[in-house]
This record gives C-alpha cells, structure tokens and sequence, in this order.
C-alpha cells in the first residue's frame, strides 16, 4: 500500500437552488454540502458518518459527478473530474463507481442478473459479447455467487446477494475508485457482516480506495482507516480510526458514540445525548452549527464559526471549546 492521495477533494460545495415559492421570493438554497476537503490514498477506505440528512449522499454524488457540484476540486489521480468534458467523463466513469444502499431500485427487474453485471462494460465498450459474459462469470465467483446464478432476476435473489450483485456490477470495469454509500443500512445484521467482510477481501486483492459512507459508528469502525465526522453539510471532525474512537474531541462525535455499544476497552465515552431535531441545511444556524443541540455550547459558539484545525497529529476537529 501507497501513501499517495488517490482521491484528493479540495473545498467542496454542492448547494440545490430550489424553486421560488412565489414570484418575487428568492429561490431558497439547501447547502447541502459546504466546503468540505478530504484526501484517500490508494488502496485505503475513507469513512463519512453523520445523521441522516448531513450530506454524505450529495458528497459521493458530487465527488463521481453524478451530481454537479457548485464549487471545488475532486482529483482522482491528479485528473480534475469537475472539468472533464461529457464525453470525457463517460469515459473516466470505468475508474470510479458506487454501490448503493438499495441495489433493487437501480436493477432492471426485466433484466439477469448476469446481464446486469454487464451493464458497465456495454456502456464502456469494453469488450465482445462473449468476453462480457465470461466477465460476468468471473464477476459472480468474485463475490460469493455462483455462475449459473447469472440466469437469475433480480427478485430471485435475498437482500445480501443483491448487494453482491450490485458489487459485481461495480467491479465490472476495473475500477480503482469505489464509493459505498449505506451499503448495508438495508440488510440484517447477520448478513451485513458478510458484505463487510466481502468488501474488505475485495479491497485487499484488488487493492481497491473506497470512500465508504454510514450512519452507523460501529460500521464505520470496522471498515474505515480515516474518518471525517458530518454535520450540517461540514466536517466537524476528522482523524484515523484510532485516534478517533479513543480520542474523540467534538461534541457531536461524542454524541454519535454515546448511542454506540463499543467492544473495545480503550474507548471511553462520556454519555452525552443529541438533543432536538437537525436544523434545516437550507438555513444553517450561525456559528458553530451544531450550537443549537450542542450540550456544552456557551456564547461564542453562536457568534463565531469554528475553523477545522488539527489538535493533535492527523485529528483535526471544529470546536471553538477543544
Ligand atoms: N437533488 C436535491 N435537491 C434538493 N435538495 C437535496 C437534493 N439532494 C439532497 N438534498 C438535500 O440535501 C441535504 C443532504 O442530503 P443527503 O446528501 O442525501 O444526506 P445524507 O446522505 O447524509 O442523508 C438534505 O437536506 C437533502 O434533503
Ligand atoms: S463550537 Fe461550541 S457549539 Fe460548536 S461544538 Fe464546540 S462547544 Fe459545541
Ligand atoms: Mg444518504
């Protein structure tokens, strides 16, 4: 394994205009995400993890441009994707693709799921009809299927093995880059290990760099060496996965962990709770975001913004208080 940044995001902004809700209103704005910054290297998971509503969704879309982002730089091996032309884009898509939290919604139910697997490769070019479908049978024995399974539709198959087919279909170009956004919020917790696990195998033996999203701390633990906690949009913390459990700064991490059960002796949580709903990202709080549910704020946290800086090697954390 490398040192070297595979993924490099610099100061990226993706907002939503929405529409007017009259005439002569402004168009309200969602910032969705808000100057984020963050570094992969190769061969290593990055985990996002904040509440539902924080951004990690528009953060992996805007990153793959599948949502174009409003400002800032994503560098995949030092190629800007935010300049890439169409054409150009579609071409550097085999380089980078996403496994989703529901794989069903993007299958076609009409569809095998051996064709399935293919997609990518036909829409890539990449290689003849009969060089696809021998792909598609490596693909399957990859993941844990077998290749007579490729005659399969979609509903014939459980949750878990939807995903490795929808993790297949990921790997089907080669991709250097993939992004896992909640793949296994939808899954039992018996079967959720075992796409963990097959994640983690994949990663080793095809070196792959994964931007990994959850909602859930303890997922996020087992599968990422770095962490960027979200709230709001921003980054409110982020370090490797150590100093981040054992050393966790911010309040609102401490918060996220204190609904954790952790197994590991060394991480001590002081229990404090997230109190109220998350503000609306269409009207952030001034600040400090977090100020309005945060269980230690005083005065200054209302006023001014904290700045993300490091408070120990590699742990950077936004807190006017840390
Ligand atoms: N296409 C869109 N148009 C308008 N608002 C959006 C769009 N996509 C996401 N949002 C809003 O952006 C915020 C972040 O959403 P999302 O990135 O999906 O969060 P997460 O994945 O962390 O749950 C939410 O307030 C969501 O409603
Ligand atoms: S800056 Fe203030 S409100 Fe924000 S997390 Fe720190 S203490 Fe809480
Ligand atoms: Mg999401």
């Amino acid at each position: 394994m490398t040192n070297q940044a595979l993924l490099k995001v610099d100061n990226l902004c993706t907002y939503f205009k929405l529409p007017k809700p009259h005439l002569f209103a402004e168009a309200p704005t969602v910032f969705a995400v808000d100057n984020i910054s963050f570094e992969i290297p190769r061969g290593t998971t990055f985990g996002l993890v904040g509440e539902s509503g924080c951004g990690k969704s528009t953060t992996a879309l805007s990153v793959l441009r599948l949502v174009e982002p409003t400002s800032g730089s994503v560098r995949l091996n030092d190629a800007d994707i935010c300049k890439f032309k169409p054409g150009e884009l579609r071409a550097f898509r085999r380089h980078m693709q996403i496994v989703f939290q529901d794989p069903y919604s993007s299958m076609n139910p009409r569809a095998t799921a051996g064709e399935i697997v293919q997609t990518p490769l036909k829409i890539q070019r990449i290689g003849t009809p009969a060089e696809r479908q021998q792909r598609a049978a490596e693909l399957f024995e990859l993941v844990g299927l077998r290749r007579e399974q490729r005659d399969l539709f979609p509903h014939q198959f459980s949750g878990g093995q939807r995903q490795r087919i929808a993790i297949a279909r990921a790997l089907a170009s080669k991709p250097e880059f993939v992004v896992c956004d909640e793949p296994v919020s939808a899954l039992d917790v018996a079967i959720q290990a075992q796409i963990l696990n097959l994640l983690r195998r994949l990663q080793k033996e095809l070196n792959l760099t994964y931007l990994f999203i959850s909602h859930d701390m303890a997922v996020v633990q087992y599968m990422c060496d770095e962490i960027a906690v979200m709230y709001l949009g921003q980054i409110v913390e982020k370090a490797d996965r150590r100093s981040l459990f054992v050393n966790v700064q911010h309040p609102y991490t401490k918060a996220l962990l204190s609904a954790v059960p952790t197994i590991d002796p060394d991480v001590k949580v002081t229990s404090q709770r997230l109190q109220g709903d998350v503000p609306s990202p269409m009207n952030p709080p001034s600040g400090c975001r977090f100020h309005t549910r945060c269980p230690i704020a005083e005065p200054v946290c209302r006023n001014e913004i904290p700045l993300l800086r490091e408070t120990r090697p590699n742990h950077l954390v936004a807190c006017h208080l840390v």
